[in-house]
């Protein structure tokens, strides 16, 4: 397939740039710094399959000229502390625009689980008063992009991760539509690459927000 792929030098990112080059995916990859790519382990299996579009994730027509020609866009952003603000809201209106000029249905973006902690019947109410005061901004962009996405036309999967952690992944993990997994806290971001990845190539998960945890 000929994929997109936003936020491929970050920590879930560099595994689905990683996947998607030793898979035999062509990848357009955006990104501010192409310097930041280097070193990825998918590079030697798949470097001849590798596009690379210097630019920010809200500039609109950078994000463009990444999603044209695309099969699949995946996302992966996230926003390195407040540099951005409302980064993730901005870079989807981009893309959704991005893909509905090119004609391109499938996006899989990174969401947060915890952004959307008050609805959850099954998060104390402790966590929930606590957890939304800490991190209301990152929570508001969030929830403000996954508003933008799933008001598209497109065939659209918002992964919400619970609490990210960097051990290896496993493979193994469960998933819930919504709200994560009963007693579910994290889950490693090779294995947020991992569901994504699988999503994309058993097209499950359409137009729906699946929650992972351990
Ligand atoms: N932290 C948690 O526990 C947690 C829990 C659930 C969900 N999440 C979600 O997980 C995501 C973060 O995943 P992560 O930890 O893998 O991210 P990360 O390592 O911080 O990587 C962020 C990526 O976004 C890119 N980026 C940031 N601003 C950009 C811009 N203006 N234009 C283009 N690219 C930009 C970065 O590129 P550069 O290399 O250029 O900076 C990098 O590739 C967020 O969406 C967050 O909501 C986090």
């Amino acid at each position: 397939m000929r994929l997109a792929l936003l936020g491929a030098s970050g920590r879930i990112g560099s595994h689905v740039l990683s996947w998607a080059l030793t898979s035999g995916h062509e990848v357009t990859v955006l990104a501010r710094n192409p310097g930041s790519l280097a070193g990825n382990p998918g590079l030697q299996a798949g470097s001849a399959g590798l596009t690379v579009i210097e630019g920010g994730a809200t500039d609109a027509s950078a994000v463009a000229e990444a999603v044209a020609g695309a099969d699949a866009v995946l996302s992966a952003l996230g926003p390195r502390g407040a540099k951005t603000p409302a980064l993730l809201a901005t870079a989807a209106r981009a893309i959704v625009a991005a893909m509905d000029k090119a004609g391109t249905r499938r996006l899989i973006d990174v969401s947060a689980a915890g952004a959307f902690i008050q609805g959850d019947p099954d998060t104390s109410a402790v966590i929930k008063f606590i957890l939304p005061r800490v991190l209301a901004k990152p929570f508001a962009d969030v929830r403000e992009m996954e508003a933008v996405i799933a008001a598209s036309d497109l065939d659209w999967t918002l992964v919400r991760a619970t609490r990210l952690v960097d051990t290896a992944g496993t493979g193994h993990y469960r998933v819930r539509p919504d709200f994560p997994p009963i007693g579910g806290g994290k889950i490693a971001r090779p294995d947020v690459a991992h569901f994504m990845a699988a999503a994309l190539s058993d097209g499950s998960w359409m137009r729906a927000r699946p929650a992972m945890a351990y």
